[in-house]
């Protein structure tokens, strides 16, 4: 696993290279869904957050079975499934589908594929046989790609964004100390809204890889409920709070706040020229810190046996209406 996020520069770089095959069939799009689960639906995070400021259009992301009743032909929806399969994204692809919406997918084969080629459904095929979350970069770097054969422009500079990922040797140092700091603990990463997808990223990959229990908590949300959860906490000494930095007055407050709770902290500030390239570091990082922290507690970071249970469960049965 540390060897593809050491890697991750060479294979973004080749990311930038994906055709995207297949013809939009409406290019006048109103509405944007982006859907895609775990470790592939953290690109319409990140999607999401890049987009934020600068989108004319709305954007939602579906993580679940449905999509919303709002779909309809001026709708682009998204599907991101590394392996193809994952039912709640191919259930929301067919479903949106029948709700006449225009579709283009990202993925590196499955349904998700068979359904994009025999529908000539515009797609990008990205590279197999890894753990779908060590993909990121290039699910990323797809999706833009497929997004921008309909003028959504996630990043106008693909190949400069990803240059970020050459800071290597600093990403390890950075989460080997990392690593230290978490391991044996229960692991609360903050950030400010803009940089919800990083601290989703981290707690994930702490989750899958190092097979822990971790939270998020979002400022400004943060101030108006957790925040007085730590006037009296429950065991701190098993806590560790790691800040995920943004040039923002908010995030001063709750440093200074949480310090003065008592609870072991950290900051982490990830370089980069704007969101996408610093959300791209800090995912490294993240990647990094969570397989260090697997070889701490001798777990295996490929291994995630409960979400394969969960596959097989949902396997033959009807799925969920909502
Ligand atoms: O990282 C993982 O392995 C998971 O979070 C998967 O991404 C998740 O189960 C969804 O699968 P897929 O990415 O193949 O759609």
């Amino acid at each position: 696993m540390e060897l593809i996020y050491l890697n991750w520069y060479e294979l973004a770089l080749n990311a930038v290279k994906y055709e995207v095959l297949g013809t939009p069939r409406n290019r006048d799009i109103r509405k944007l869904v982006l859907t895609g689960m775990g470790g592939s639906g953290i690109v319409c995070d990140a999607v999401y957050a890049a987009m934020y400021g600068k989108s004319k259009i709305p954007i939602t992301i579906v993580k679940d079975f449905q999509p919303p009743g709002w779909v309809d032909p001026t709708t682009l929806v998204c599907g991101i499934s590394y392996s193809g399969n994952t039912l709640e994204t191919l259930s929301n692809v067919s479903k949106s589908l029948e709700m006449g919406a225009e579709l283009c997918v990202v993925s590196s084969g499955g349904s998700l594929i068979e359904m994009a080629e025999s529908g000539g459904i515009p797609h990008v095929v990205i590279d197999g046989g890894l753990p779908p979350r060590a993909a990121f970069p290039q699910l990323l770097i797809a999706t833009a790609k497929v997004l921008s054969t309909y003028g959504i422009i996630v990043h106008d500079d693909l190949e400069g964004v990803v240059e970020i990922l050459k800071s290597v040797d600093t990403a390890v140092a950075t989460s080997k100390e990392l690593a230290e700091f978490l391991n044996e603990s229960i692991p609360i990463i903050i950030s400010n809204t803009r940089y919800y997808p990083l601290a989703l990223r981290f707690k994930d990959e702490l989750n899958e890889n190092s097979k822990m229990i971790a939270k998020i908590e979002i400022i400004p949300e943060w101030a108006h409920n957790d925040i007085v959860g730590w006037e009296k906490p429950v065991n701190i000494d098993i806590i560790r709070a790691l800040v995920l930095w943004d040039d923002d007055p908010l995030l001063e407050f709750a440093v200074d706040y949480l310090k003065g709770s008592g609870v072991k902290l950290r900051v982490l500030n990830p370089p980069g020229n704007d969101i996408l390239s610093r959300i791209l570091y800090g995912s490294l990082v993240a990647g990094l810190t969570s397989t260090y922290v697997a070889e701490l507690r001798g777990v295996k970071a490929e291994e995630t046996k409960s979400i394969e249970k969960y596959k097989d469960f949902l396997r033959g049965r009807a799925l969920p209406a909502r």
